[in-house]
Parts: C-alpha cells; sequence; structure tokens
C-alpha cells in the first residue's frame, strides 16, 4: 500500500453536503467520534466506474447510523449520488469508497445527543487488499462480543479496536491477518472479512449472530448455491479446522480470498475456492 498519508493528497472529497479540496476536510481534536468512539462506515469497490451493491452499503450505513442513535442528515439517494460525485470528481474507475458518518463537537461527555451527524465520503485507487495468491492466519487475541454486549451488527468505528490489535499481534509473528473465535470460542470472522471453509465439496461457514453479516458473504452464499454447491451455516469449532480441505475470506476489501494456512490447519487452494473467486469476479464487473 502507498505510504502517501490519507490526509495529504490531491483529490476531492464530499463533505456534508460539498465536494470540498482533499486536504479541506478536516475534524476539529474535539469530536465525539474521536474520544468516544461514534462513528460508523463503509467499505465499497467500484468496477469499471459501478459501484457493487451501493445501495445494500448504504443502507448498511443507515442501518449502523442507527443502532448508534445517530440520525444521518441526508437521504440514501442523496449518499448514492454523492458517492458517484466523488468517483467522478477524481477520476476513479476502479477503486475503493469510504462513507463515513461521525458525531462533531457540541457536547464533549459521554452524553452526546445534541452533536451535529457529519458525513463524508471519500474515494481512492486500491488494487489488491492482499498481495500473495494465498494468505495466512493466526489466532487473534481477542473474542467478538455478544449482541449483548455491543452493536455487533453495527459497522461502527469502535468494534475495530480489538480488530486492530489483533491484526498488529498476527502480522508481527509473520500471518498476513488474524481470525477472530466469538465469545462462546466459536470461529467468527477475520478482521475485515468473513470466511467460509470447504469439505466434502459443501461450504462451511459461521452464523453471523454476533458480527457482519457481509455483502459479500450474502453474495458468495448465493454464487454458491447458483453453482449447486450446497452451504452449512452453522457453528465452526477451532478444533474442526484441521478437517477442513479448503478456506477462504470474502469481504468488499480481500474480495474472495484463499487462505492457505490458520495457524497449524493448511489448506489448499482448491477448486471450490477458485470456482467461487471467477464467480465473484465476473458478477462484479457485470
Ligand atoms: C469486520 C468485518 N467483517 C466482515 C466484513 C465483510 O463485509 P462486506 O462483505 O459487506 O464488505 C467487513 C468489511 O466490511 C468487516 O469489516
Amino acid at each position: 500500500m502507498s505510504i502517501l498519508p490519507f490526509d495529504d493528497r490531491d483529490g476531492t472529497i464530499w463533505m456534508n453536503g460539498q465536494l470540498k479540496s482533499w486536504r479541506d476536510c478536516k475534524t476539529h481534536v474535539l469530536t465525539h467520534g474521536l474520544h468516544y468512539g461514534s462513528s460508523v462506515f463503509e467499505g465499497e469497490r467500484s468496477y469499471g466506474g459501478k459501484v457493487f451493491k451501493l445501495e445494500e452499503h448504504t443502507q448498511r450505513l443507515f442501518d449502523s447510523a442507527k443502532l448508534m442513535d445517530m440520525k444521518i442528515p441526508f437521504s440514501q439517494q442523496e449518499i448514492n449520488e454523492a458517492c458517484y460525485r466523488v468517483l467522478e470528481a477524481n477520476n476513479i474507475v476502479d477503486g475503493y469508497l469510504r462513507p463515513v458518518a461521525w458525531r462533531g463537537s457540541e457536547m464533549m461527555a459521554v452524553s452526546a445527543q445534541n452533536t451535529k451527524i457529519h458525513v463524508a465520503i471519500a474515494a481512492w485507487s486500491w488494487p489488491a487488499y492482499f498481495k500473495n495468491e494465498a494468505i495466512s492466519l493466526g489466532w487473534a487475541k481477542y473474542r467478538r462480543p455478544s449482541a449483548e454486549s455491543a452493536p455487533v451488527h453495527a459497522k461502527a468505528a469502535g468494534l475495530y479496536m480489538i480488530c486492530t490489535l489483533s491484526k498488529h499481534e498476527c502480522e508481527t509473528q509473520g500471518f498476513d491477518d488474524a481470525l477472530m473465535l466469538d465469545y462462546r470460542g466459536q470461529v467468527a470472522e477475520a478482521t475485515g472479512a468473513n470466511v467460509f471453509f470447504v469439505k466434502g465439496g459443501e461450504l462451511h461457514t459461521p452464523i453471523a449472530d454476533c458480527f457482519l453479516n457481509g455483502i459479500t458473504r450474502r453474495t458468495v452464499i448465493d454464487l454458491a448455491k447458483g453453482l449447486g454447491i450446497k452451504v452449512n451455516e452453522r457453528v465452526i469449532m477451532p478444533d474442526e479446522l484441521s478437517d477442513m480441505q479448503e478456506c477462504f475470506l470474502v469481504g468488499t476489501a480481500v474480495e474472495v480470498k484463499p487462505v492457505a494456512r490458520i495457524g497449524d490447519n493448511h489448506f489448499q487452494v482448491g477448486d471450490i475456492s477458485n470456482k467461487l473467486m471467477e464467480a465473484y469476479g465476473a458478477l462484479v464487473r457485470s
């Protein structure tokens, strides 16, 4: 990835209803979102100038905001149009979009009902999340919390704190990413992507009851069903991984990415992973 800092680039960002110069899109240090994690965001990709599943992403941004007790002061249609305005303003055809909404500076304590809700959308070119053909995962230090402990279905900034810490630790150990268990000790997901396994010609993936039911996850399940591959959404315990033949991550950023290793468990990049990678690649550009 580029070492150009994200706050010091040429380009245009949509912020609170207006296209502004990239470097002018600043927020104050006394911003509620910065101190208390009151922020929600999306990650989207455009392929050939078209944002894949834009409506679903915008819907999730609004759902996440609602779960965080925030009301986005724009319509979903305005956000969708703004995404395309940002792509056009930056001449991006194949790229990544980052809509974000956060609480402003009007209150600086836990309560924040009267803060302004700010919204920005940035976009940049971002070819591949991982460079290797197949990646390796270590076991995450932290577990995904239960739905009683956090708004687990929101794509909320605060939920990424344990992802960053887990990923840092695994990267230090030489892995590409971390696989997280949930609060029950069941396999959950990676730090920014959902996980699938292949065993006996069928797909197995954890039930998304305490983590994001990703848009790519749902897309891949539909693609698999269309290809006649049985999908088992079920509880997966870590000791089952030694019996799995293939593994891959799915997400907007990672797309469909084969996993060669999780801890001491090794997987092949097999037929089913390849088929779904191909089918997903074709769908996003269709
Ligand atoms: C923690 C986490 N899980 C799963 C996903 C996959 O979601 P999607 O396929 O909607 O990008 C993401 C990416 O947004 C994520 O950050």
